[in-house]
């Protein structure tokens, strides 16, 4: 397989994580061999001699053939990404934002580079969802796609139910755990889960939505009497986001918490844990069930995205090559 020299931008909870697993794993030759940082003087576990706070010590290194992306500012990472794939270096993101904006253009360009771009971090963490999703051929077998895809929020929802804390104690230690985003409005107003909906949107049914016309609503504004309404049922609240194909060629999409009864595949996500179930016309449901948010499952998901790179795996936008014809709708009146 190929020799791959990695140039890292930032390093805090998913860096580190990927710089951990790398470590541990045998058999694939990738080295880190510079991480570009906002500040230099922080203590870091890696040679403090890969570390530059100038971008082009990684994008302008012949050397390096491979740039991992993994900073919070979408803006910058758009940047990043774009000329990366111009200097002609493969490309794995776990950016989401980023991917939920401009994800029709970056798909274009890495086309145009002829590189490879991978960004099975972006959603549901360690779950390889992306990759499966592009192995449902046929739109008319998948009918939708739905589940809780934000860990922090998952969490919260968890300590609240199970444990009665109160929802800014349970953010904190979501926060302090690494499982939120910097910013965790993006959590809790749903709109980490919308950037991932998205994504799966394009995996799952070759459709580009624009995160703006989805409705979103996050866990954010839930009141005490929606949890005790819940709890007396017998039921618990889940933060979903869920893309449904609906009157045969609209696809719908939608944020928002909503009552899990017990025997739904929901109920049983617990803690940062992510599920997403796969709804098919002649196969009913398949679940996928793992760690969507932390340092080592996400770092893990970018590992096997850089060794994926390393035997020249590319996504290869089934839908969106051979099932056009899809188109979008916002109308709610959909069975959820
Ligand atoms: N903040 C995200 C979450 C991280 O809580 O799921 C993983 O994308």
């Amino acid at each position: 397989s190929k020799k791959l020299k990695i140039g890292v931008f930032g390093f805090g909870v998913v860096g580190s994580g990927l710089a951990h697993v790398l470590k541990n794993s045998k058999g694939l030759d990738a080295s880190i061999v510079r991480v570009c940082v906002k500040d230099a003087g922080k203590i870091r576990d890696i040679d403090p001699d890969l570390i530059t706070v100038n971008p082009d010590d990684i994008l302008n290194d012949p050397e390096i053939n491979v740039v991992v992306e993994l900073i919070d500012d979408a803006d910058a990472a758009y940047q990043i990404v774009k000329t990366a794939m111009q200097n002609g270096k493969h490309v794995v993101s776990a950016n989401k934002k980023m991917l939920a904006y401009h994800i029709e253009e970056l798909i274009q360009l890495q086309w145009k580079y002829k590189v490879s771009f991978l960004y099975e971090a972006s959603a549901c963490g360690s779950i390889p969802i992306i990759r499966n999703l592009e192995e449902y051929y046929d739109n008319d077998l998948l009918q939708s796609v739905s589940g809780v895809l934000n860990g922090s929020s998952n969490y919260i929802l968890t300590k609240i139910f199970n444990e009665n804390l109160d929802y800014n104690l349970a953010l904190k230690e979501a926060q302090d755990l690494g499982f939120a985003e910097s910013d965790p409005t993006s959590d809790v107003g749903g709109f980490d889960t919308l950037y991932k909906l998205i994504i799966l949107t394009v995996h799952g049914f070759g459709l580009f939505v624009h995160p703006d016309e989805v409705f979103n609503a996050g866990i954010a504004n839930l009141s005490p009497k929606d949890i005790e309404l819940a709890s007396q049922k017998g039921y618990k609240i889940r933060l979903l986001g869920k893309v449904t194909k609906v009157n045969g060629n609209h696809v719908n999409l939608f944020v928002a918490p909503k009552f899990v009864k017990p025997q739904e595949h929901a109920y049983t996500v617990e803690s940062h844990y992510n599920g997403v179930l796969i709804q098919g016309n002649f196969y009913d449901n398949q679940f996928m069930y793992g760690k969507g948010a932390g340092s080592h499952p996400t770092g893990s998901a970018v590992l096997s995205d850089i060794t994926a790179l390393a035997y020249d795996y590319k996504y290869e936008y089934k839908k969106l090559k051979y099932y056009g014809g899809l188109e979008y709708t916002n109308d709610m009146d959909v069975e959820i």
